[in-house]
């Protein structure tokens, strides 16, 4: 089966319904903000501090050639690695994209106060960050619109049973 791309913005679960997935489907698991730390020796919020957001961007584009090259498997793709049109575009010509959509109120409230996201700041902002973002995210070849209501298992169903189509 070609790699499994989770994309969408900070706090929608990428990882942790990433890992699930995985283990469903028998596939690796590889998560490109993991593979920017080991590669950095940094913390993403240290990268950011010391040398600037676009410096973590090319660590990420970096990242995600080497996924899209030689590596299968599910991977959990960092909120704003999408934006970069030459991402997208290895991104989508090595795999099934699937996008992870909550309501932003949701995901407000539980990456407002995460001191390891550097970009999130007040919910303005994010609001703001989120609108200009969805135009990428909506490109994704599977869209799960998640509620509340849903438990990570229930997602991992839906998205095999969509990506199989
Ligand atoms: C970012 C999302 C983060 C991480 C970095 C920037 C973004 O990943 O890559 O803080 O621009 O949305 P998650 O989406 O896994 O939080």
């Amino acid at each position: 089966m070609p790699s499994v791309y989770l994309i969408g913005f900070m706090g929608s679960g990428k990882t942790s319904i990433g890992k699930l997935l995985s283990a469903k489907l028998k596939m690796p698991f590889f998560d490109t903000d993991e593979l920017i730390i080991k590669k950095a020796g940094k913390t993403i919020p240290q990268i950011f501090n010391d040398s600037g957001e676009a410096y973590f961007r090319g660590l990420e584009s970096a990242v995600i050639s080497e996924i899209a090259l030689a590596k299968n498997g599910v991977v959990s793709v960092g909120g704003g690695a999408v934006i970069n049109p030459d991402n997208w575009r290895q991104i989508q010509n090595s795999g099934t994209t699937v996008y992870l959509q909550w309501p932003l109120e949701v995901l407000q409230q539980r990456i407002i106060n995460d001191k390891n996201r550097p970009l999130v700041s007040t919910a303005a902002e994010l609001k703001k960050l989120f609108e200009t973002r969805q135009n990428n995210y909506k490109k994704a070849d599977v869209t799960i619109d998640c509620s509340e209501g849903m438990s990570p298992e229930q997602i991992v169903d839906q998205i095999i049973k969509l990506i199989k189509r």
